[in-house]
């Protein structure tokens, strides 16, 4: 089940980022959102919702081996999928957004790190 739900979680935060990278690029400031915006908007919530699910499985199934870190990477989960939603709400109200997009890629390179350096899971095993 475990091994399962790394993949689930792994497939959902990788659709994640490419479908958080599309809908930001398919509403131009000049011209507002193109026709896919709305349809991405609602892939980027399942996707997130799969990414936060899958995640607080294996949260609550391994979190014994390492309490503090793996909290620290259930914080920066949530705070990655918070700050695309900030992104995006910015983007609608047309507000700039360039700085919170750089914040998802920061948030999201430490959260894919600290993923990476937790036990479980084949892109750990990769590593070993
Ligand atoms: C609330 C949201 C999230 C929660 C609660 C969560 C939780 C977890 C947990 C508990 C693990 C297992 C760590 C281990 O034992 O090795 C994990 C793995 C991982 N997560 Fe998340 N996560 C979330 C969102 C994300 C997001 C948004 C990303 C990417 C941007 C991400 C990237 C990773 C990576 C790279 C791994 C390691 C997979 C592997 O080693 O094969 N997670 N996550």
């Amino acid at each position: 089940m475990i091994n399962g739900m790394l993949h689930l979680h792994i497939m959902s935060w990788v659709v994640l980022l490419i479908v958080f990278f599309a809908a930001y690029e398919n509403f131009s400031d000049r011209l507002g959102p193109s026709q896919y915006f709305k349809p991405l908007m609602m892939l980027l919530r399942v996707f997130a919702l799969l990414a936060v699910v899958s995640g607080c499985y294996i949260f609550f199934k391994a979190m014994n081996a390492d309490a503090m870190l793996y909290g620290i990477k259930f914080l920066f989960g949530l705070l990655t999928i918070g700050l695309m939603e900030m992104t995006l709400a910015r983007k609608k109200r047309k507000k700039p957004s360039r700085n919170f997009f750089y914040m998802v890629i920061v948030a999201a390179i430490i959260t894919i790190g600290l993923g990476v350096h937790l036990p479980l899971g084949p892109i750990t095993a990769m590593f070993k």
